[in-house]
């Protein structure tokens, strides 16, 4: 059995994509071009095999600041709204208003586990609060920034479902957040371009922790990169673990690098 393709003669069958994301009820899949004319079928089969979908969309890409997924509906209600469950908590959001990775769901878990009760934390660039709302369930509070109006309005409302007080919400640019507030914990999920708020980060970051999310194909070379900034701005570094979470291309992947600030 391989799924939705059983459905296709076999020669098509094999060269249909096997994997999808799923959020909430909606499949979102990335089709190559060559099978965009029979998109419709591919969406019908999809709806047909897993019955908890209701929604099948084409991923035509990320694209902006705002890191907002280009979808086409091909099969099913026509709506980008749902909720997803994970790791305990619910969030509400559009697919076609803000970004969401279901691959993150382990990550997020790891983040609130490390987190202590004392904590204060920032999370730089947090969409509609997959990683801020199990993080306040254990830390003392969380600082939340977004430049998108939409995700920080999601966040809101995730809040309320997930009965969550101690985030403090921020629309904007994460260099224009919370004054010159310092973190004991500084989550930065923006992979293509965290780096460039690093030293933001750093003047902000109490001693503790950083979390840098980052694609590349060099990880060791971004750990230098890492440490050359901090010299810069006259902090050290007291070590740096490197976390390989998924490929993102034939040559790069998605790592996280902790970064502990003295
Ligand atoms: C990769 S998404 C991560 C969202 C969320 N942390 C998650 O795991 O679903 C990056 C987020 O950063 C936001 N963003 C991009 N540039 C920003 C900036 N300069 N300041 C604050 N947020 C920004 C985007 O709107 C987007 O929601």
């Amino acid at each position: 059995m391989s799924g939705y393709r059983d459905l296709f003669p076999e020669g098509l069958r094999e060269r249909l994509p096997r994997a999808f994301d799923v959020v909430g009820d909606i499949c979102i899949i990335k089709l190559p071009e060559e099978f965009l004319p029979i998109r419709k079928s591919v969406g019908s089969a999809i709806l047909k095999t897993y019955k908890h979908m209701r929604v099948v969309c084409i991923d035509r890409g990320v694209t902006g600041d705002q890191r907002v997924r280009n979808l086409e509906i091909i099969a099913g209600e026509r709506r980008t709204d749902t909720e997803q469950r994970e790791n305990g908590c619910i969030y509400r959001l559009d697919v076609a208003q803000v970004y969401f990775s279901p691959r993150l769901s382990g990550e997020r878990a790891l983040m609130a586990s490390l987190t202590g009760r004392s904590e204060s934390v920032w999370d730089m660039f947090c969409g509609v609060g997959p990683f801020s709302i199990p993080v306040a369930k254990t830390a003392r509070e969380v600082c939340a920034s977004d430049i998108n109006e939409n995700a920080i309005r999601y966040l809101k409302e995730n809040m309320k479902l997930n009965r969550v007080k101690n985030i403090d919400p921020f629309c904007g640019d994460a260099r224009d957040a919370f004054g010159d507030k310092k973190f004991d914990r500084i989550i930065m999920n923006l992979p293509h371009c965290s780096l460039d708020f690093f030293d933001c980060a750093l003047e902000r970051c109490a001693g503790g922790m950083i979390h840098l999310y980052r694609i590349c194909r060099d990880p060791p070379a971004v750990c230098e990169e890492i440490r050359n900034r901090a010299h810069e701005e006259n902090r050290v570094v007291e070590g740096i673990d490197v976390r390989k979470l998924h490929g993102y291309s034939v040559t790069d992947s998605l790592f996280c690098f902790d970064i502990r600030i003295g």
